[in-house]
């Protein structure tokens, strides 16, 4: 099995239920090979949206290092993909140690001789009002979703710099956009830092080939939205113009599309996801 052994050993590989739904078993086939070759990094992959992106993407002939804090949803999806076929590496890694994404960093390219796109998904979200969050939401939240992302683009940089190539993309919100009613102050906070280092990233990086961008999404039918119950979704779906909950799929389409060569004039932008709910 392609997992990180060290981290296995460390932290056990008892077999758990997968979360994910039957829709994320069958990744994207028959695009040829447009990322033949391409030494992949996607972090928070065991499940949902990055689980979908990653799968496809091993489909479409990358090698991909997915990583993850939930060790067992890990192994889990490391031996799915192996069964599909393709070249698949699991790493347990919590993105907000900064040691943990160095040496995830230098995992890849130890697997694969570098490494041309880093996917920074992994996040958190915990709800909760103004009143309602506490400094260890704030914290967390941050160190996840702002600082793990900013550890990874780091290690990453001289690795996409000597190659003159690299393609990064980061995992926003419509939050990070719009600001949010009542209910994820930190996340929304979170989100809205990834939009400003995007640009500055593109700004930094593009003369050397590389390019970042993010996408803001809305509404994604994951395990991170189990918290509303049914009517919640069907009221949020009526108020979207195309009248549906985004998927996985959706979001793996766009990932893979500013991954691709074909979005190389493409940088600091980030891409609304949302079925027109919010536009900018
Ligand atoms: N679902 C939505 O509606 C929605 C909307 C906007 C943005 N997003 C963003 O999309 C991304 C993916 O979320 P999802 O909806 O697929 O949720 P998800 O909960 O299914 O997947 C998130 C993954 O990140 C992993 N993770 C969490 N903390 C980690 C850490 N410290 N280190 C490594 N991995 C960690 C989790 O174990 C999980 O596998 C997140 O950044 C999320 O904020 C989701």
């Amino acid at each position: 099995m392609g997992l990180n052994k060290e981290a296995l050993d460390s932290n056990g590989n008892t077999a758990s239920s997968n979360p994910s739904a039957a829709a994320d078993r069958a990744p994207v086939r028959g695009r040829g090979a447009r990322f033949d070759g391409k030494a992949v990094l996607i972090t928070g992959a065991a499940k949902g949206m990055g689980k979908r992106t990653a799968g496809d993407l091993l489909s479409e002939g990358a090698k991909v290092v997915i990583c993850d804090v939930d060790h067992r949803a890990l192994a889990l999806t490391v031996e799915e993909f192996e069964a599909l076929g393709g070249s698949v590496r699991g790493f347990v890694c919590d993105v907000s140690q900064r040691e943990e994404v160095d040496r995830l960093v230098g995992y890849t390219v130890s697997e694969y001789g570098g490494l041309d796109i880093l996917i920074n998904n992994a996040g958190i979200l915990i709800p909760g009002s103004i009143e309602e969050t506490s400094d260890e939401i704030i914290r967390n939240t941050l160190d996840i979703n702002v600082k793990g992302v900013l550890y990874a683009i780091r290690a990453v940089t001289p690795i996409m710099k000597s190659q003159g190539y690299g393609r990064i993309i980061n995992v926003s919100s419509i939050t990070g956009k719009n600001g949010d009613n009542s209910s994820c102050f930190a996340y929304g906070a979170s989100k809205g830092a990834l939009i400003s280092l995007t640009r500055s990233v593109a700004r930094q990086l593009g003369p050397f080939g590389i390019t970042c961008n993010a996408i803001a999404p809305h509404a994604v039918m994951t395990a991170m939205m189990s918290y509303w119950s049914e009517e919640k979704k069907q009221q949020i779906a009526e108020k979207i113009p195309v009248r549906r909950l985004g998927t996985e799929q959706d979001m793996s389409n766009l990932m893979r599309f500013l991954a691709s060569d074909e979005a190389s004039f493409i940088t600091g932008e980030t891409v609304n996801i949302n079925g027109g709910y919010y536009m900018d």
